[in-house]
């Protein structure tokens, strides 16, 4: 696309918005054209109380389907869009409801705490849902003898577990982009650029979050890197966030892990699906009654802990 084409295109996307009363709400780790012209950019905690405020009729969400999901839950009255179906989460498919169903049978006591990284269905059958903004505190928020059910990142499950000293019974998956980054890798950029800090997402394995100096949720680590006097970071999660990272600290170097570190599904979203969105009203993301009003019960919950 030409710089003339994408000028051309953004303005049929913001008029378009105008018209339909929208709002736009892109993830960190989306094209950094699609994150320009957006409303908001943020982490899913972010994303899921710009969706709670907002007034607009119609939620344009450019990130991938548990997210316009969780829009959806939180504003039924709401058209919320996704730009591409496609655009759905690996770690998310990891868990069905009816496997969280058979988990809970073994552990009758358990409370459930899912990771937002679910399926409505799978937040209806749990007890309250957490991100990575803030599942240190939602576990913190449990009582100490509760037996505890997390799902289905067992990283960032091991992460909480060892940052809460609370044990965990963890389900077996995780993100295949978060895999990729290594700590041989941090070890090598590290004799490379001695005065870097290392800021890494809680999906990434144990042995990455061990040698980092801050674990942090996408949004996270965008206002440490904006807040903290740190020049050069070397950055452990999704690539897309350096557009973010570059746009507000243009004086600082931000070094990343790994550049395979792509999630794919997040890509589909480019600035055609958005305006093709916003021409057509599709893909409409809309969770079933009785599924959204058992799964608000667990995202409420959280929402009234925060983050901190
Ligand atoms: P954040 O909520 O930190 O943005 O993470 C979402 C995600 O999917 C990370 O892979
Ligand atoms: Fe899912 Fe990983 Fe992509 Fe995040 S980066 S949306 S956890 S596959």
């Amino acid at each position: 696309m030409t710089e003339h084409g994408d000028t051309r295109l953004v303005d049929k996307i913001l008029k378009l918005k105008q018209k339909r009363n929208a709002v736009i709400l892109a993830h960190n780790y989306q094209l950094g054209e699609v994150q320009d012209i957006a409303d908001y950019s943020g982490d899913s905690l972010d994303l899921s109380q710009k969706a709670a405020k907002t007034d607009a009729d119609v939620i344009v969400f450019c990130g991938v389907h548990f997210m316009a999901e969780t829009a959806s839950i939180l504003c039924p009255e709401k058209k919320v869009l996704l730009p591409d179906l496609h655009a759905g989460c690996p770690m998310a498919d990891m868990i069905t409801p009816d496997k969280l169903r058979k988990m809970k049978k073994e552990h009758p006591k358990a409370t459930v705490v899912c990771y937002v990284n679910t399926s409505a269905e799978v937040k209806a059958e749990s007890d309250i849902c957490c991100t990575s903004a803030n599942a240190i505190e939602v576990v913190q928020s449990l009582p100490e003898a509760t037996e505890i059910l997390f799902v289905p990142d067992q990283y960032l499950g091991q992460y909480v577990s060892t940052k809460t000293g609370r044990p965990l019974i963890l389900w077996p998956g995780f993100c295949p982009t978060h895999v990729r980054i290594l700590a041989s890798d941090i070890l090598r950029l590290k004799e490379e650029y001695p005065k870097a800090k290392v800021v890494v997402h809680p999906e990434c394995r144990p042995d990455v979050t061990e040698i980092a100096d801050a674990v942090l949720s996408t949004s996270g680590i965008c206002k440490y890197a904006r807040e903290s006097p740190e020049t050069e970071m070397i950055v452990g999660t999704e690539i897309g966030i350096l557009h973010r990272l570059r746009k507000e600290s243009p004086q600082k170097r931000f070094i990343p892990v790994s550049e395979q570190a792509v999630c794919p599904r997040m890509k589909l979203i480019t600035l055609e699906t958005v305006l093709w969105t916003l021409e057509e009203m599709a893909h409409e993301v809309k969770v079933p009654e009785k599924i959204r009003v058992r799964a608000k019960s667990a995202v409420d919950k959280m929402l009234q802990i925060g983050s901190k």
